[in-house]
């Protein structure tokens, strides 16, 4: 995710934003820059790729003097990474520069009103906007410019601004995207996250949505977003730097846990357009009549996680779009001489963009004349680059090696692409296009009811974390859910888990079943609720011990289980998303009670670059 870092105050604010920056790069980045005010005109030095790129650019004789500054670590969400795109942004007069973290979902009618106003852009960026607009509305008072701009904005911003017309201050604004106020002696900040001015002061306030903020070095003055002044008291942080880089929590794969409300509202709400939000638009992917009638086959490739989410988006696509699917490991597909041509569509996934079996899989594809679509997290990234269209993920940067955000938002984007297919194939009716649509955007609220209770999730994790052996099992749907929870069990804790589909223990498996055994049954799917109950009771009547993770629908097989977790209740057809973060979380306790290094497993990398 991109990061904040704003100064003013009696030192040369240079040196300050660039060591701010610093403190920003775990939350990874692909360029950077700064923009320094001296009272008369605004220094703009910005570099693609680390940081130490852009200390060199901005050192010795290089070194803007002026004490109010603007700094920002961009991981790119559209406009490639380069310098130019990288931030702040100038206002094509140099009266404004700014930065931004988050999503301006409306950026292209802005930009194309812009230009046809005679505006020119510098780059292909959503936030260059909001400079733009700065100088199209600036009307001599910047708190009510700040505001009028705010109001064209449609998505996400965290917003720190210099300008020209006010040289002793810099301001911010906010809304769905965090920005904290740090609160110094002579001085004052603004940041993404605390760990950017942690150094300088633990004193913060943060600014709510709509608020704005005008920060001079000997004052803070907040405004509500009617322009009016309010009072806000600061608050004080007692982290050290290490714990605000992962904005308090105690591991990385926690925070990102925890972010996928936001990751897969970001990745699903600027896709579905339309007054009555009833249109998907998938960037620049052109489904049409002609070429959506023309798939014959649709090849899901992926490796781990990406090819959990591919299993999980063959059974809803071929539900919806009656369209054979194959999911393939990348690298079994690489080497099995795939039947592919230019009537299969090959979607190949992955978070990094970078997984060197996948790549493999992506250039054989497009080899054998299928044509190939991206499903990936990392802008610019090798896979992305090849693929001859992609959808991004906007999950953010994920640092911790077990994917969690990363992966469910790969199966958000595959139910999109799912039903934006069946839509025009006309094999969903439109009421069930609708339902389903609109369930797919309540997953962010329906995760976030399961983050506000974990305890259960926690208790049984404590009370499983010593066995040797997990089995989950699960029907439909549900069993191609299984199979990422038993990865994360097995990559976080190194407890030895196997996903089954519940319907095979009996044709062998299920000789392993003894005293104790640990069996999670994922039971969503209401019409094979029966055939789960009797699966669970086939393991219960080997000794086996049931942990039922059930729909609010289900919830009757916890009188057949020995434990329950109930998930909100949610469509059959996205549950997997919902049991996804219950299962993460199971995981990520079990192997916290072990004692492993959840954020770096042994043995493992966040992206595997050889074959
Ligand atoms: C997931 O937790 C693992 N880290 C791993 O299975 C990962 O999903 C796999 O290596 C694919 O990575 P990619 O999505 O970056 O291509």
């Amino acid at each position: 995710m991109c990061g904040i870092i704003g100064y003013v105050g009696s030192k040369k604010a240079a040196p300050v934003l660039l060591k701010g920056l610093e403190r920003l790069e775990y939350r990874g980045y692909d360029s950077s820059g700064i923009a320094v005010a001296d009272g008369e005109k605004i220094e703009v030095i910005k570099s693609i790729g680390k940081i130490n790129e852009l200390v060199k650019k901005a050192s010795g004789s290089n070194m803007p003097c002026g004490q109010i500054g603007i700094g920002h670590t961009r991981w790119a969400t559209h406009g490639v990474p380069s310098d130019i795109n990288s931030h702040p942004h100038l206002s094509e007069d140099g009266a404004f520069a700014i930065v931004h973290n988050g999503i301006i979902e409306n950026y292209a009618e802005l930009k194309a009103e812009l230009i046809s106003r005679g505006v020119h852009f510098a780059s292909d960026t959503d936030s260059e906007v909001i400079a733009q607009l700065l100088q199209d509305n600036y009307d001599g008072d910047i708190i009510s410019t700040l505001r009028a701009v705010a109001k064209r904005l449609v998505g996400s911003y965290a917003v720190g601004i210099v300008t020209v017309y006010d040289p002793d201050a810099l301001y911010a604004i906010r809304k769905d995207n965090p920005l904290v106020v740090g609160v110094g002696k002579n001085e004052n900040f603004i940041a993404s996250d605390f760990a950017a001015a942690l150094e300088h002061t633990h004193n913060f306030v943060q600014l709510e949505n709509g608020e704005t903020a005008r920060l001079s070095s000997h004052s803070v003055t907040f405004y509500d977003s009617d322009g009016n002044n309010i009072q806000k008291t600061p608050y004080r942080v007692d982290w050290d730097i290490e714990s605000a880089e992962k904005s308090g929590y105690p591991h990385f794969m926690l925070k990102e846990i925890y972010e996928q409300p936001r990751a897969i509202t970001d990745t699903v709400r600027p896709r579905i357009k339309g007054e009555n939000g009833d249109k998907i638009v998938l960037d620049k992917i052109e489904f049409t009549d002609v070429n959506v009638n023309r798939i014959e086959r649709i090849d899901i490739v992926g490796c781990g996680s990406a090819y959990h989410a591919g299993i999980v988006g063959k059974s809803f696509i071929e539900k919806y779009c009656r369209i054979r699917v194959n999911c393939e490991l990348a690298s079994e597909y690489v080497y099995s001489d795939p039947i592919t041509d230019n009537r299969t569509l090959t979607i190949i996934i992955s978070q990094s963009g970078e997984t060197a079996d996948t790549l493999a899989a992506l250039r054989l594809a497009k080899k054998l004349g299928s044509h190939t679509i991206a499903v990936v997290n990392v802008v610019e990234s090798a896979i992305a680059r090849e693929a001859d269209d992609v959808l991004y993920t906007h999950a953010g940067p994920e640092i911790a090696v077990a994917t969690t955000k990363g992966y469910t938002t790969q199966v958000a984007a595959l139910y999109l692409i799912g039903l934006k297919i069946a839509k025009i194939k006309h094999t969903i009716s439109d009421a069930r296009y609708l339902e389903v649509l609109k369930e797919i955007a309540a997953l962010p609220k329906k995760i976030e009811a399961v983050l506000k209770n974990t305890d259960a999730i926690e208790s049984y994790a404590k009370q499983y974390a010593k066995h040797k052996c997990v089995f989950f099992i699960g029907r439909g749907t549900d069993y191609a859910a299984s199979l990422e929870g038993a990865l994360k069990l097995k990559e976080i804790s190194y407890i030895h888990a196997e996903a089954y589909a519940a319907g095979e223990l009996k044709h062998g498996t299920i000789s392993l079943i003894e005293d104790g055994t640990i069996t999670l049954a994922l039971v969503t799917q209401s019409a094979l609720y029966l055939k789960m109950l009797s699966n669970i009771k086939a393991v219960q009547s080997r000794g086996g011990t049931v942990l039922a993770i059930a729909s609010k629908l289900n919830e009757k097989i916890g009188e057949a289980s020995d434990g329950l977790l109930v998930i909100p209740d949610c469509d059959d057809d996205v549950s997997p998303v919902i049991t996804a973060v219950v299962l993460q979380l199971f995981a990520y306790y079990v192997a916290k009670e072990r004692g492993c290094d959840i954020d770096k497993p042994r043995n493992l990398a966040k992206s595997v670059t050889v074959e």
